[in-house]
């Protein structure tokens, strides 16, 4: 069956504090079919990241990887920033050269894993630090938890990166978001030889943006914009605020040391942060399915599957109580094509389709990842969205 749902855009798009204009259009929704398993070669692999090492030690392997990859991410990252004039010139000379002394204001065992990765890439220390920081800000996604008839959940997402970063004339692509997709990594982070949860992660990035503790909860994070948000945070912090938690920090906390669901729940609603998110908590008993809207200070609002009155709960980059910017609407699509799907069809390659129609998948989709937390699985696959995509 394909499902038609015409949507119409229309001029402006305000993101990340900039106007952008573009034309008109009608876009025609078509819900995927039949797309799962994607081309093995399509599926990344895993490393290793042991929690019972020196944090300085834990990334080397991977470190020396992927060096050239990061370094390549970083430069294109300071070409966009750089674009912006002299005031991002100097926070970049700033890190540059006060890069160790920032660094050892990060808590344990930040401070220590990224000079680990400095140190096994060649990157200077500033820049790495930088690195870590930039996913505070530019994170868009779609998450979906959802329950199938027997009660087991699914969490499933795509992670769209670098909206307006880089828009590259001449290969009709994103280049940030091209550089992002080499470094696509599943981590299986353990301690005692056992595994304490599983992610999806950049190479080198060391916060945690979609995960699943096994038998326990899963979490994504998707970007919630805000024109006072990240950049009032991250230039506190550069001044010398450091009470508030790097969002990524706070993720990574949750996945390493909360043992419950409702744990998890009040972790990711309590702790003052950079930058304002949303957080998409999964657990392992029916109905446990939690979208929390996050202020830089605390959740303005906590969104339960019981109260989306549905077996699944959906979140993109807006409030889930105001309508979606009309030019960015991935919420409709997607609602459209997992009630198509329905219930009974929730799984692996139900999710998948859903993720793969468009725009719910668009040029700045980097990876779907799918996690089952009752068995602890989580597969991820590198996506990319031949033309005709949007965003345009
Ligand atoms: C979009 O669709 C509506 C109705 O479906 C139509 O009236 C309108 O002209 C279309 N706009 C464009 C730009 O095609
Ligand atoms: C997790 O959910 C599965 C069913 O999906 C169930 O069999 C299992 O007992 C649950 N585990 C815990 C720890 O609740
Ligand atoms: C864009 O294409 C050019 C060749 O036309 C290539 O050199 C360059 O690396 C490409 N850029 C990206 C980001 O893929
Ligand atoms: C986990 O908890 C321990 C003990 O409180 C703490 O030292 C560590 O920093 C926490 N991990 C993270 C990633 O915050
Ligand atoms: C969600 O449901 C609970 C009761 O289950 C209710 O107290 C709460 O107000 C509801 N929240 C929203 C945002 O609808």
């Amino acid at each position: 069956m394909k499902l038609q749902a015409s949507l119409s855009l229309a001029a402006v798009i305000l993101a990340c504090g900039s106007f952008f204009v573009v034309d008109a259009q009608n876009v025609t929704v078509t819900c995927e079919k039949g797309l799962y398993p994607p081309d093995s070669k399509t599926k990344v692999g895993t490393y290793i990241i042991n929690l019972d090492l020196p944090p300085e030690q834990r990334w080397a392997q991977l470190a020396k990887d992927k060096a050239t990859e990061i370094k390549a991410l970083i430069d294109s990252f300071k070409e966009f920033i750089l674009d912006w004039g002299p005031a991002t010139k100097a926070i970049i000379e700033f890190l540059d050269s006060k890069g160790g002394d920032l660094d050892a204001t990060l808590p344990y065992p930040f401070a220590g894993e990224i000079k680990g990765l400095a140190d096994n890439t060649g990157i200077n220390l500033g820049e790495m630090l930088l690195y870590n920081l930039f996913y505070e800000f530019f994170t868009v996604c779609t998450s979906i938890v959802a329950e199938d008839p027997s009660g087991a959940l699914y969490h499933a997402r795509n992670l769209d990166f670098g909206l307006f970063i880089g828009w590259d004339v001449k290969n009709n692509t994103w280049a940030v978001t091209e550089r992002l997709r080499p470094l696509i990594v599943n981590l299986d982070w353990q301690s005692g030889g056992r595994t304490v949860f599983k992610s999806v992660n950049f190479a080198g990035y060391t916060g945690i943006l979609t995960a699943v503790k096994p038998k326990l909860f899963t979490m994504s994070m998707d970007e919630r914009f805000n024109i006072d948000g990240g950049f009032v945070g991250i230039i506190k912090w550069l001044l010398g605020d450091h009470k508030q938690k790097w969002m990524g920090f706070l993720t990574r906390d949750v996945m390493e040391n909360a043992t419950s669901y409702s744990q998890a729940r009040t972790m990711l609603a309590n702790t003052v942060m950079l930058s304002p998110a949303y957080f998409i908590l999964g657990g392992n008993q029916s109905g446990e399915g939690t979208v929390i809207t996050r202020s830089r200070e605390a959740a303005v609002d906590i969104w339960k599957m019981s109260n989306a009155s549905r077996w699944y709960i959906l979140e993109t980059n807006y409030d889930h109580w105001e309508a979606p910017l009309f030019l960015d609407d991935r919420r409709a699509p997607a609602h459209k094509c997992m009630d198509a799907m329905g219930q009974k069809n929730t799984g692996f390659a139900g999710i998948f389709n859903v993720l793969s129609s468009q725009p719910v998948l668009n040029k700045l989709t980097t990876y779907t990842a799918l996690m089952k937390v009752s068995t602890g699985e989580l597969e991820t696959y590198i996506r990319t969205c031949k033309d005709p995509c949007s965003p345009w």
